[in-house]
């Protein structure tokens, strides 16, 4: 049985879904937590999770964004403190980046790597090649042959410009749907339509020339769970990662986005499965953009934080002490600013709170989950 448990207590599995159903109290669970009204941000009380992480080995960070940090210092000092990596949510999409064919705009990115530097941050890099958040104009490119030439030279141009300096970069994001009837999983995408699937290994290789030094990663979606899709989309996954490390490519890790749901139930046993097929083909692992959506949880957010906090618990279980893992991302920090208030929003309108810490930059039960996932493998390690 998976627990919670602050600095000073333990708060069971089943007490959380006691909490979830709306009876019980588990004081152990709330002791590490700031507290409803509390002036100062918790997070400048320790333990911090990137404190907690990099005792066990591991990194903790969280996806965010230019204008979040500069325009609300009480965040920034949040993210600073609690977190030892930063990820650009958006700024490093082609959207972002490529206003026009012969241009390009780092002003966001740079913004981020700065703060990071300034704050002794990590900084991963998401993303190289996507299907989505694509610069309009990309449409106008037709032939193969300008398809590849674009993509390289954005690689060479972005990668190269903060070489050294990135922890590691997804070079490619969700290329796996088997949804659109290809024998090889692949997804169509603008990319996929003009190079077929040599785009993959094009963008490994340029991602490798440009920064020796970074962790190439394939970033996924939707392989989380015990669902047939979701097993189709694993058996394609690891078909595609044996291919191309058969040929050379340099692919460094797997990303798993674990972008988990709140009202599904699992022991994500088929996961573990797959990772352990994963480490035997010498990959490392990073969960990159973990949240529990909460849009079908019931509306009163003790019981939706205490059932949240236990899908953490049992995700991070099984995740955290893998071996060959390098650390957990969750995708933002603060319930303030989560894209699922856009993506995942709530039929009755309540805010969604799917992050360690709410609105006001408070630890929540989910916090107390990740900080007991941490500080277990932090203890392994001791011992
Ligand atoms: C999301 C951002 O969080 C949003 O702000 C944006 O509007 C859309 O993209 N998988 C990914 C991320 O790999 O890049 C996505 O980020 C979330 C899903």
């Amino acid at each position: 049985m998976s627990a919670v448990a602050s600095t000073t207590g333990i708060c069971t599995r089943r007490e959380l879904l006691q909490l979830a159903a709306g009876g019980g109290l588990c004081a152990g669970a709330l002791a590490g937590l700031g507290g409803p009204a509390v002036a100062t941000s918790a997070a400048t009380v320790a333990p911090r999770l990137r404190d907690l992480a990099a005792a066990g080995g591991r990194f903790y960070g969280a996806a965010t964004g230019r204008r979040q940090l500069e325009a609300d210092p009480d965040f920034a000092r949040c993210f600073a403190a609690e977190c030892g990596l930063l990820v650009p949510e958006n700024e490093l999409k082609w959207r972002a980046l490529r206003p026009a064919p012969d241009q390009f705009d780092f002003s966001g990115a740079d913004w981020l790597v700065a703060f990071a530097r300034r704050q002794g941050l990590l900084v991963r890099g998401h993303t190289l090649v996507w299907h989505d958040a694509l610069a309009p104009w990309l449409q106008t490119v037709r032939r193969a042959r300008d398809a590849e030439q674009l993509l390289g030279a954005h690689i060479a141009a972005v990668v190269g410009r903060y070489a050294g300096q990135m922890h590691s970069w997804d070079v490619v994001n969700e290329v796996i749907n088997p949804e659109d009837g290809r024998a090889d999983g692949l997804r169509a995408s603008f990319w996929q339509a003009r190079l077929d699937s040599a785009y993959i290994e094009l963008a490994f290789h340029q991602a490798a020339a440009a920064d020796p030094a970074a962790r190439l990663v394939l970033n996924e979606t939707q392989i989380e769970y015990d669902d047939d899709a979701s097993a189709r989309r694993r058996d394609h996954l690891l078909a595609l990662l044996q291919r191309l490390l058969a040929k050379g490519v340099p692919v460094h890790a797997l990303g798993v986005q674990s972008h988990l749901v709140g009202h599904v139930a699992s022991d994500f046993h088929a996961l573990a499965d797959f990772l352990d097929e994963v480490e035997r083909l010498g990959l490392r692992l990073i969960v990159t953009e973990l949240d529990v959506r909460d849009w079908e949880l019931p509306a009163e957010p003790a019981a939706r934080d205490a059932a949240v906090a236990a899908v953490y618990a049992d995700y991070l279980a099984m995740m955290l002490p893998r071996p060959n893992l390098d650390g957990v991302v969750t995708w933002g920090l603060s319930d303030r600013y989560t894209w699922l208030s856009e993506y995942g929003a709530r039929a009755d309108g309540a805010p969604v709170r799917p992050l360690p810490f709410d609105h006001a930059c408070q630890r929540k039960l989910a916090w107390s989950a990740i900080s007991t996932a941490l500080q277990t493998v932090a203890n392994k390690t001791r011992t």
